[in-house]
């Protein structure tokens, strides 16, 4: 097992020294089949409350949208990244999702900003990302949401090679979050997790694969915080970890 820097928060610790090696086979594989696995209801409903928050959102405005744009924060932990986007762009809803119940019950307490002014565009739901997305997708599909931008801050590394096919990247979603947000911003406090997700989006947006001839740009740079936006980036930062981003811009 390999572990890097730890002061406080504990830093990733894996058997794995380089990026999966079968990589590209997996995520080729994946991009050329169906992912059927049946959505939960409990997700149904929970995306069904996100579009009633997103449309009751856009009805208190004057009108004019021919698709609603929306923001996600996805596995948004306690929600504090969710409530710092909403305030960085008041015009458009934020929707934070998570499966904790007991994360999201945290919201709005220690280390959001202003905690007491929940922010009227940002809204938590409690669903399974997998499903949600699919669900999400389907909507920017039909033309109903736009997303501007995703946020995937901090998710679950699984650092055991063993477990590697548990990563998104490496999972049969990863087509579906790949279209989902003209950018796509992935922060992680492991190295290898970053050079993986990036090879995984390149694998991913080759042209055969995906019949998408959009070019756009995928960078993966380690990178330094001003201010924490999450509990986790928080943690990370206290205990000096490097953290890494990668940005997927499709336009
Ligand atoms: C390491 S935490 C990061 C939380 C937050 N983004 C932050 O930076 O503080 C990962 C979060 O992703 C959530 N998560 C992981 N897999 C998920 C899934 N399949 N569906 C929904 N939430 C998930 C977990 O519940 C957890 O809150």
């Amino acid at each position: 097992m390999q572990e890097s820097h730890i002061a406080g928060a504990r830093a990733v610790t894996t058997n794995q020294a380089d990026i999966y090696d079968k990589l590209e086979e997996v995520v080729r594989k994946y991009a050329t089949t169906d992912y059927l696995r049946p959505i939960a209801e409990h997700t149904r409903k929970a995306f069904a409350e996100a579009e009633k928050f997103v449309e009751d959102f856009y009805n208190k405005i004057p009108a004019g949208h021919s698709s609603y744009k929306v923001i996600l924060d996805s596995g948004c932990g306690t929600g504090e990244s969710t409530l710092n986007i909403a305030r960085q762009h008041p015009d458009i809803p934020v929707i934070g999702i998570d499966k904790s119940a007991a994360r999201l019950t945290k919201a709005g307490g220690a280390g959001v900003s202003g905690a007491s002014a929940f922010p009227q565009n940002a809204f938590l739901v409690r669903a399974e990302l997998l499903d949600f997305w699919r669900l999400a997708l389907e909507a920017v599909q039909a033309g109903r949401w736009h997303i501007p931008y995703h946020a995937l801050y901090y998710p679950n590394p699984w650092p055991k090679q063993s477990e590697a096919t548990r990563r998104f990247h490496l999972h049969p979603i990863f087509p579906t979050l790949l279209q989902l947000g003209d950018t796509i911003e992935m922060r992680t406090n492991w190295e290898i997790y970053a050079r993986e997700f990036a090879e995984a989006a390149q694998v991913g947006k080759d042209p055969c694969l995906c019949g998408d001839d959009n070019t756009g740009t995928i960078s993966c740079e380690a990178f330094e915080p001003e201010r924490p936006i999450t509990a986790f980036e928080r943690k990370y930062k206290e205990a000096r970890q490097q953290l890494w981003r990668v940005s997927i811009h499709h336009k």
